[in-house]
């Protein structure tokens, strides 16, 4: 794959750029939040775990191919970690670029996921030259659906009972959307 440059970059009222160790104490709060990791993998028990996973990502080279990479989201104005965005690079071009967010629950409902997403998805179709991206969610998890709907995804699938998520078997649903599909692609 062609070297993708680290995105560091603004929005209207957000930064997005790498995680600092200094963010630690905040992203426990809301990692460990049980609302926020409901259907997250990880939920971290320690601040320990948090500021080894920092560590990894500050050591991680940005766009590793079969990888993921977590953004802080930060308030551009004073710069407060709200949340972060973490997008996987599939091994080629032409296969799907993939993204998950999780912001604090006391910032969430302001449009802050829906503002760092548009800017993810342009960069993915514009200058990185992605052609397809998706997202996976539990079919429970209604905010996380309604950000993906709000930004233009199409429900594609329905896996039933598909994997085995803190000794429960849960469903799958993937959510994926086109270049061409994307209002502000070129
Ligand atoms: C999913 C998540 C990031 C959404 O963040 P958010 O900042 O509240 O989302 P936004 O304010 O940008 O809202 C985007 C859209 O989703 C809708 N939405 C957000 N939360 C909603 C909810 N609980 N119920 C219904 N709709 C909701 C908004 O109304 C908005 O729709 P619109 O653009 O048509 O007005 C946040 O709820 C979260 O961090 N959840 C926990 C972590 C998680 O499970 N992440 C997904 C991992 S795959």
């Amino acid at each position: 794959m062609n070297a993708i440059d680290e995105p560091v970059f603004a929005t209207a009222r957000l930064h997005l750029d790498r995680l600092a160790g200094s963010d630690a104490p905040s992203l426990f709060a809301y990692r460990g939040d049980e609302a926020v990791a409901r259907f997250q993998g990880w939920k971290p028990a320690t601040i320990d775990e948090v500021e080894a996973f920092i560590a990894r990502q500050t050591a991680q080279p940005f766009a590793v191919s079969g990888s993921w990479f977590q953004l802080a989201i930060r308030e551009k104005a004073g710069g407060e970690l709200l949340g972060d965005l973490g997008v996987h690079f599939p091994p080629t071009r032409d296969d799907a670029i993939e993204f998950g967010v999780s912001l604090r629950p006391d910032r969430q409902g302001r449009g802050y996921a829906r503002e760092a997403m548009g800017a993810m998805l342009d960069q993915a179709f514009g200058p990185w030259g992605y052609r397809r991206a998706v997202g996976s969610v539990d079919p429970r998890n209604v905010a996380s659906i309604a950000l993906l709907r709000s930004l233009g995804f199409r429900q594609e699938a329905h896996h039933v009972e598909a994997y085995l998520f803190r000794g429960e078997w849960v469903d799958d649903v993937i959510f994926a959307m086109l270049a061409r599909e994307w209002p502000r692609s070129g």
